[in-house]
């Protein structure tokens, strides 16, 4: 028998690192996926193939032994074939149409799509219980997993989330278009994270003050996203950007793209912890192809996606 689940990626729109000091960020779903399809075997091994290897393991070999980014699903596939009553071994396939380990959400559609196409084997579970899940086996591989990631990416759609509240989806269906292009230059997000850290220390009063812009320009964007007004979470875009300058996530040539891709679109900013991986730009279906093309002119690999509003889906 086989069970078949895909999930989506998403970025940050607004938000990221501010949130770890108690800021609300917004996330959305986008519509590239990771599909995940999972099937009983006989040879009691738990085998995964993928575009970025392949992991064959046996079952309740220790988590800290398995050194690999399928990691995720070594721990969905050993946790859910230890509680039933017969062995069975696994096989997991995962197709992904997400650029991987660039900050577009593909290891929480992975462990989304992973909970729920490994589980639908044996039996349906409540989307509460593959969040739970999906959660777990992320920790496997970010141990301070917020969960908001793995949230958006199984719900769909827009969410905001802080620390303190945890998340909330936001009832808004903006017509946007974003276009997304990926610098492709290497980030480790725990280096950037914590150079932040050793910025807000020597810098604490500017840090507040930025702490305190930021959560107004989130205030001001959720009235943007309700009124679908595209200008105005541009310029909030803009400005967002330039606070991920001032705290030294930003570099030259991400410098270069958010500007080429703001000639054009409603503005631009770094995505995701920054140092590297992707930024986007904010269209619609006047703007979008302008976008693109001058990015594609300066050799910079782009793509458009809209938000995704299906979330989690099981076949
Ligand atoms: C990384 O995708 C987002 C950061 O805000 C880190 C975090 O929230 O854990 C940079």
């Amino acid at each position: 028998m086989k069970s078949k689940a895909s999930a989506p990626g998403k970025i940050i729109l607004f938000g990221e690192h501010f949130v770890v000091f108690g800021i609300k960020a917004i996330l959305c779903a986008i519509d590239k996926r990771i599909t995940v399809t999972a099937e009983k075997t006989f040879d009691n091994k738990i085998t995964i193939e993928s575009n970025i290897g392949n992991l064959v393991a046996d079952p309740k070999t220790p988590i800290n032994k398995i050194d690999s980014p399928l990691r995720p699903f070594y721990f969905l596939a050993d946790m859910i074939i230890r509680k039933q009553e017969e062995k069975s071994g696994l096989k997991i396939t995962v197709d992904s149409e997400i650029p991987l380990g660039v900050g577009l959400g593909s290891s929480s559609a992975c462990c989304v799509a992973g909970a729920a196409a490994i589980s639908g084997i044996f039996e349906k579970k409540s989307k509460e219980e593959i969040l739970q899940m999906a959660i777990e086996a992320e920790k496997t591989i970010f141990p301070n997993t917020s969960g908001a990631d793995c949230t958006v990416c199984l719900y769909g759609g827009l969410i905001q989330y802080d620390k303190k509240n945890g998340y909330s989806r936001i009832d808004s269906e903006p017509n946007f278009e974003l276009v997304i292009a990926n610098s492709k230059i290497e980030h480790s997000t725990k280096e950037v994270v914590s150079n932040v850290k050793q910025f807000k220390e020597k810098n604490e009063e500017r840090f507040s003050k930025m702490c305190t812009q930021e959560n107004e320009l989130i205030e001001d964007v959720l009235v943007c996203l309700k009124n679908n007004d595209l200008k105005c979470i541009g310029r909030n875009l803009i400005k967002n950007q330039k606070y991920l300058e001032i705290i030294g996530v930003s570099n030259e040539k991400l410098r270069n793209m958010i500007e080429i891709a703001t000639k054009y679109s409603f503005g631009a900013k770094i995505t995701g912890a920054g140092g590297g991986g992707c930024i986007f730009a904010l269209t619609d279906e006047n703007n979008r192809e302008k976008t693109i093309h001058q990015l594609k002119e300066n050799e910079y690999d782009c793509f458009s996606v809209k938000i995704d509003f299906r979330g989690l889906d099981t076949f």
